[in-house]
């Protein structure tokens, strides 16, 4: 084990990192936009700030450190960096201009590819974030149904909808609206019986990740899909992550069960800002009401459109899913090999599905300095392990075989560290502290 040491790069101190890092948490809140790009989400010192350019598997950075990508930029890379067909579209749309007085003609083919490759799209409304689709589709339910209650389960953006349920993070949001929004527990279908029934006529609808880590247990998307309509609800399914991803048609293709509506962004246009909200006509048909709202300056922008365009037919036409389920599975099942060689297969465990999984730990107290260590470890080596995982369609056989060498260093260290009893020491920043996801309250 850990024989492949030799092939570290020198790397370059992380001087501009610094430097931007300093700078910026004197005139951007957090220093960063995103929660999970956050410098608590990283070893302090080790880890890269900011990233410069990509292409295809790979990331540079500020100090011209080069490393392999793992989690598509938390989703939407799905073809790799910079891809060429995708960019070319972009640049040639560029050539002709990005917003104006009237739609842009790409947005209907756009609309048609959706409806065609998403199982339960019939009409398609466009966005630019996922939390846009999102809030939109707790909107849309209530004002279809004429009822209040969302039932939800998972991550679907900052907005008030959303983070009203959670008191930890429901700062500046109306106390009254915690009584619409009301979370359940994923694979628990009795906790979503129980909003039903406290809820009777008020639930619009069922709001939820098809699947999250793990996936569901048999019956469950049924089971939610029949409560939901029995009592006069609709599904939704939030595809943000899955869509495009999971299958072609996303989640609902992948376990065949299709919700009222389902939310896109990620994966759509392969890293350009875009998003949708598609779903049944008769649904959807009611944003065309008097009394409906919704309008967005940007959201027909016309070069995102034109990256949604190429990245959707390359989905359709390349075996983009084959690749990166293989690719997937050969990382997933290596790391768990090399787990067990290390004999750590108690301690952690890569788990979920080829295509995305997690890398986590199970440490008694906190898991926090196994998992600095492992990523000061892995960042110094040159692979930009986050925890989350998924190949992109540019992912090679080599970027597989050269993250399990430096998962394999990893280990070694995190094993030596944990004979010595001195974990907590190893890391040389500071350690990685909560997510704004990890702070999400269990429903009450
Ligand atoms: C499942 C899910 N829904 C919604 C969102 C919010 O999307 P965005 O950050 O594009 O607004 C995310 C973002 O990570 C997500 O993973």
């Amino acid at each position: 084990m850990c024989a492949n040491s030799e092939q570290r790069r020198e790397r370059t101190p992380l001087a501009r990192s610094r430097e931007l890092q300093e700078r910026a948490a004197a005139v951007i809140p957090y220093a960063s936009q995103t929660g999970s790009k956050r410098l608590a989400q990283f070893v302090q010192g080790i880890s890269p700030s900011h990233i410069e350019r990509a292409a295809g598997a790979r990331l540079w950075d500020p100090d011209g450190n080069e490393y392999i990508d793992c989690n598509a930029s938390l989703g939407p890379i799905i073809l790799g960096h910079n891809h060429p067909a995708v960019r070319a579209a972009v640049s040639d749309q560029l050539e002709d201009g990005t917003v104006f007085t009237m739609e842009h003609p790409l947005q209907v083919g756009v609309a048609e590819a959706v409806t065609e490759m998403v199982p339960c799209a019939e009409m398609v409304k466009y966005a630019k974030n996922g939390n846009d689709v999102t809030t939109l589709a707790a909107k849309l339910a209530r004002a279809s149904t004429g009822r209040n209650v969302i039932a939800t389960q998972g991550y679907h953006g900052w907005t008030d909808t959303w983070t009203c349920a959670n008191q930890r993070i429901a700062a500046g949001i109306p106390d009254k609206l915690a009584a619409y929004t009301k979370p359940f527990e994923y694979n628990d279908i009795e906790s979503v019986e129980e909003i039903f029934a406290n809820h009777p006529d008020d639930v619009a609808a069922i709001l939820t990740n098809p699947v999250n880590n793990e996936p569901p247990e048999d019956g469950f998307l049924e089971d939610l899909r029949d409560l939901a309509h029995d009592h006069g609800a609709l599904l939704v399914f939030d595809e943000v992550l899955t869509g495009f991803q999971a299958a072609p048609g996303g989640a609902q293709e992948r376990f065949d069960v299709i919700p009222d509506l389902a939310c896109f962004a990620k994966a759509m246009a392969n890293g350009y800002p875009f998003s949708a909200l598609a779903g049944r006509r008769e649904v959807m048909r009611h944003m065309e009401a008097d009394d409906f709202s919704y309008s967005m300056t940007n959201a027909g922008e016309a070069a995102s459109l034109a990256a949604a365009a190429a990245t959707l037919e390359i989905l359709r036409e390349e075996p983009v899913h084959d690749h990166i389920r293989e690719h997937g599975r050969r990382l997933r099942e290596g790391y768990n090999d090399l787990a067990a060689e290390h004999g750590l297969e108690t301690m952690t465990e890569a788990s979920g599905f080829d295509e995305r999984f997690s890398i986590g730990f199970d440490v008694a107290e906190s898991d926090g300095p196994v998992r600095s260590l492992f990523m000061q470890a892995a960042h110094s080596r040159g692979v930009l392990f986050t925890g989350s995982h998924m190949p992109t369609y540019s992912h090679t056989d080599v970027d597989i075989d050269r993250t399990l060498a430096v998962y394999d260093d990893c280990l070694n260290e995190v094993k030596t560290a944990l004979d010595a009893g001195d974990v907590a020491d190893r890391p040389r920043g500071d350690p990685i502290g909560s997510t704004l996801r990890q702070r999400w309250e269990e429903p009450a």
